[in-house]
């Protein structure tokens, strides 16, 4: 075949040389099963456990006894509830964790809730946009609501709907032909022995058990009973009684076949293991998810970098800490390949799709591929005509399947809400796309192994434990400024990040040549400042703009390869050369690991953020 001479035929041309994707997905806070066991209640506790690194406030779970239906919800941890608190025989149960959004954080406004003569639960992610009007429309009808939440008006509505027809599924249909918005719902009602889920949004995927069917927004909810999946596709339905189970069109009604799937995820893989936190543990095997990112196939890399090299503009979109990586592709772009790309954040893209045209390429990053203003940046590109490539993590993440095309990072499961080892693998696998349009793939694939065995060698126990006793150092220090040059200026802002939504320690990171048009004046006597340094030719500035910090009394941290007397204290690290960004981050990682410890917080639950955010 001829190569490719626009994107579109790249794109093509992609998916005949490596296999499209096969369909799986993750997201947060549902979980249901319907089955021949009888420990429904306990299982979904269980489940919930697994799910709660997702971020939330609040908890709840309701359970089908015979005609009638048991919730327990409350604010708070899941994971101090006992599950055998849940142990009354139960075949149909269903569960929740609220990360709230309409409504504060009460026992109230947990989910699951109920309609007016509690004999339909329903839990809910995702927002029903026309909710104030529904609840009125449903209020004058004489319902009475006892949440702020629009979560409450979907089971009155499908009461209303029951008034018209005896099939429940039908019911819940007609219901959400009246919402708007974007969601994943779970109902049942006492007078069936069915589970029924509806998508538009916010993903649920169905685990087929031996002894029943599991819906959750998240595999590890039931990767410990099976890992064969059948995923839900945006606007369609699903019923089971738990011997079988039946894809619909949520809209028409028309049946739609799935395939099973096996997921490749271990449950270990998706544990702990011998660390303390999810966050250490992700840290810590980027040594080998760095190595697995860079395992791709060289053919399509080559082929992704002709389509950059051919596009009408290429863009770049992610958001936080995958905007970052974005951020660092347009230096390796501008430094290894001399092309120019645009980056935004995904947030930000729809005021730049007058620049989109149809030969225009998107590349959106993203670890969860559920990111909401990564999709909304993806239609608008679609809408112009142009083609989509996604880099992720969630092998059959929303992002993942509408994308034209997708390359995997393979970092595995990453459960920490800060993102750590996709950060890395994102980094990795845009720098050998750079290498490649230069036509060197093999010189950027050898820097980053060799990177990768470098990560490997620094990562050992004594490195770790001068990383802890700097964090005991600073710990008590409200603020802390970082500053990079080049691709180190991204990591800067990274850093600063990383360091706030575990530590909420107020950091900043800046670009060091922007110190003296403002942030300067923020130094103090010990304020910790640290510079991301590498070995090549903004070294130098770099290191003077630590010595003016260090001039107004800052205390000085140079994560460098080489140490200088600008550094009050030095965290040495290899050098990398391009790569060095990829290394640069994960001291600061690990720091920003210890400052959460030591400063009593949960690295793996920060407050007020979630894994996945669906909503804009
Ligand atoms: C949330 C997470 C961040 C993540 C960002 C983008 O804010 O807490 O860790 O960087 O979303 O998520 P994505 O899954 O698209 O990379």
């Amino acid at each position: 075949m001829k190569a490719p001479a626009n994107v579109k035929q790249s794109i093509d041309f992609l998916r005949q040389i490596c296999k499209i994707s096969a369909l799986k997905s993750q997201m947060c806070g549902i979980f249901g099963y319907v089955g021949s066991r009888s420990d429904a209640g306990q299982l979904v506790v269980n489940g919930l456990k697994n799910l709660e690194y997702r971020g939330y406030d609040s908890w709840g779970v309701a359970q089908k006894h015979g005609s009638t239906v048991a919730v327990t919800k409350d604010t708070g941890k899941i994971s101090s509830v006992n599950a055998e608190d849940f142990s009354e025989e139960c075949g149909l149960a269903i569960a929740h964790t609220r990360w709230a959004t309409h409504g504060g954080v009460t026992q109230q406004n947990a989910h699951p809730h109920l309609n007016s003569n509690s004999t339909i639960a329903v839990v809910h992610n995702g927002i029903i946009e026309n909710y104030q009007e529904l609840r009125n429309e449903l209020m004058a009808k004489g319902h009475v609501f006892l949440s702020e939440t629009d979560t409450e008006i979907i089971p009155h509505m499908i009461e209303e709907e029951l008034r018209q027809t005896d099939d429940f599924a039908s019911a819940v249909r007609n219901a959400c032909h009246r919402f708007t918005g974007r969601y994943g719902i779970l109902a049942f009602h006492t007078e069936s022995n069915t589970l029924v889920a509806t998508r538009t949004g916010s993903p649920l995927i169905v685990g087929v058990g031996d002894h029943g069917y599991f819906i959750a927004s998240d595999i590890p909810a039931f990767m410990e009973h099976t890992k064969v999946v059948q995923y839900l596709d945006d606007g369609e339905m699903v019923v089971t009684d738990g011997q079988s189970i039946l894809f619909t069109d949520l809209e028409t009604g028309e049946e739609h076949p799935k395939r099973e799937i096996e997921i490749t995820w271990s449950v270990e893989e998706a544990q702990k293991g011998e660390y303390a936190h999810f966050m250490l543990k992700e840290i810590m095997e980027q040594k080998d998810s760095i190595a697995r990112a860079v395992n791709q196939d060289e053919q399509q890399i080559q082929v992704i970098a002709d389509a950059i090299r051919n596009a009408q503009g290429t863009f770049l979109v992610g958001c936080g800490t995958a905007h970052k990586a974005c951020m660092a592709a347009e230096y390796f772009f501008s430094v290894v390949s001399g092309h120019h790309v645009n980056v935004t954040s995904a947030g930000e893209f729809k005021v730049h799709h007058h620049f989109l045209k149809p030969d225009s390429l998107l590349i959106v990053v993203s670890q969860s591929g559920e990111t909401a203003d990564v999709l909304e940046a993806m239609s608008i590109a679609k809408a112009k005509g142009a083609k989509v490539l996604a880099i992720v993590n969630v092998e059959g993440s929303t992002i993942d399947r509408e994308a034209d095309y997708t390359l995997l990072i393979n970092a595995g499961p990453e459960r920490a809400v800060a993102s750590t080892k996709a950060l890395t693998g994102q980094m990795a696998v845009l720098m050998m796309i750079a290498y490649a349009m230069v036509e060197k793939l093999h010189e950027g694939k050898t820097l980053l192994l060799n990177t990768v065995s470098m990560i490997n060698d620094m990562l050992n126990p004594r490195y770790i434990a001068l990383l802890e006793e700097v964090a005991e150092e600073i710990q008590h220090h409200e603020d802390l400024y970082i500053i990079g040059k080049s691709w180190n200026y991204p990591m800067a802002l990274e850093s600063a990040i990383k360091i706030q939504e575990v530590s909420y320690i107020h950091a900043e990171g800046f670009a060091s040549s922007e110190l003296k048009h403002g942030p300067i004046a923020l130094i103090e006597e010990e304020t910790p400042c640290i510079a991301l340094v590498g070995n090549d030719e903004v070294t130098p500035d770099i290191i003077s703009n630590t010595i003016e910090l260090k001039a107004r009394g800052a205390r000085t941290i140079g994560i460098a390869p080489k140490n200088n007397e600008a550094f009050d204290t030095w965290i040495k690290v290899p050098d990398a050369g391009a790569a060095q960004a990829i290394v640069n981050i994960i001291p600061i990682q690990v720091l920003a690991y210890f400052l959460a410890v030591k400063r009593g917080k949960d690295p793996d639950m920060p407050r007020n953020l979630a894994k996945s955010v669906t909503v804009k």
